[in-house]
Formats: C-alpha cells, structure tokens, sequence
C-alpha cells in the first residue's frame, strides 16, 4: 500500500492498483497550496461526513475522474442530486466487498450537515481490510467505546486518527484510542488547517513516547509504503 497525505484528513491511498482518496479538501487548504486537484488519480472518494472540510473538492474530482463515492445514504444521495450519481451508498455498521477489500463504514462520533445546511446523516468513519493489509481512517470522532469493537472485527495495521482536538479528540484521546483498536502504528491528521487544531508535533509525539508508543506526522504531499 502507497499512503499519500493530502493535507487534513485528506489520504490517497493505492492498494492493489486501486486508488481510493478520503475526505478531500485541498483547494481551499493553504497549507496544501503545492498540491494540484487535477493531478490526483482516484478510483473512489470516501467521503466520511458532510462538513466542507472533508467535501470541498469532491465535485471537481468526482467530475475528472468518474470515481466512485463511498459514504453514507444521505451524503451519496446529496451529491446525486448535483449529478453525481456514480455512488455506492451505506449506513453505520455495514460492510461491502468492493474490488480493493472490504470496507465498513463504521462509527465517529461527531455531526454531519452539508454545506447548504442539508442533513448529512451520521458521521462515520471506514474501516478497510485489503490482501495488503488492514488500516482505519477515523473520520472526525471524539475518543469512543466503539473502538473497542475494532480488534473484535479485525487486526488493523495502521490507524489515521484526528489529533487536533477542539472539533476532535486531541493527543491524548488518540493515546488512549490506539489501545482501544489496538494498533500502535498511528499516524496522525486533522491538525495545524486552522487556529483552533494547531498542534504542538514535539510534544505530542513525546507524549506517545513516555507511553512507549510512536504517532507519525507524514508533510502534506509526502508518502510512505506498508
Ligand atoms: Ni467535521
Ligand atoms: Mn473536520
């Protein structure tokens, strides 16, 4: 698997030749200025919940490429009705086996409404089990005891969790998350976009340290393989 950030809680992720992009919010991201929509490649967009911070470009990038949407009924029904009816719709808790694995779309706690004040259903979160591996992208959530069902339903490999807190949990929610899902491979998101997430990366990854656990920060246009 090629993992790629794109800012956020934005992650192009390529397994098995397949390319799926999470929650993309790029053009109106300063901080992903150097990254350029029309250049992305994407078989699917998952799109978590329906705040403009996870949907911005998911139009313009839906319109390029033909990908499929993956999120919930109401967010899938909500991008029909602009004409963007290639999308697979799901509701918390169910899973389906797409060509690249099987996919969950599970649980965040947090809220969901369209940027034109439509509902957006429950916010979620996917959980992905491929032949490469099996990884988490929480979504926008508060720390929650649902987690603790994930190592019930699989053995994840690596988790991106929200760090910034405020809109979400913070670092040490995300300490006492990675013992819920037991994974310690975390990789952190939804930080620094804007004043009130702005995180200190020294002294959240030290706290992971003294519990004798590793959170990765990965720059925004930098990849890694597992
Ligand atoms: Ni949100
Ligand atoms: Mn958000």
């Amino acid at each position: 698997m090629k993992v790629t950030n794109y800012g956020h809680a934005c992650w192009h992720i390529e397994v098995g030749g397949t390319k799926l992009l999470f929650d993309p919010f790029i053009t109106p991201n300063e901080l992903a200025s150097h990254i350029d929509i029309n250049t992305i490649e994407c078989d699917y967009i998952l799109i978590t919940h329906g705040h403009e911070d996870h949907i911005a470009d998911v139009e313009a990038i839906a319109h390029r490429t033909g990908a499929k949407l993956v999120s919930n009924f109401e967010i899938i029904n909500w991008f029909a009705a602009k004409g963007i009816d290639n999308g697979h719709p799901m509701n918390i808790g169910g899973k389906w086996k797409f060509d690249f694995g099987t996919l969950t779309y599970f649980t965040a706690q947090h809220s969901s409404m369209m940027p034109d004040g439509a509902y957006g259903g429950n916010p979620g979160s996917f959980l992905i089990q491929t032949a490469e591996g099996n990884f988490y992208h929480a979504g926008d959530t508060s720390l929650m005891m649902d987690m603790k069902l994930i190592p019930l339903l699989m053995k994840l490999d690596f988790a991106l969790l929200p760090i910034g807190d405020n809109f979400t949990m913070g670092v040490d929610e995300a300490i006492i998350a990675s013992d819920f899902i037991e994974c310690d491979n975390i990789i952190a998101m939804h930080y620094d976009t804007f004043g009130y997430i702005v995180v200190n990366k020294e002294i959240a990854r030290s706290k992971f340290e003294a519990v004798g656990k590793q959170l990765k920060f990965i720059e925004i246009g930098e990849s890694f393989n597992i």
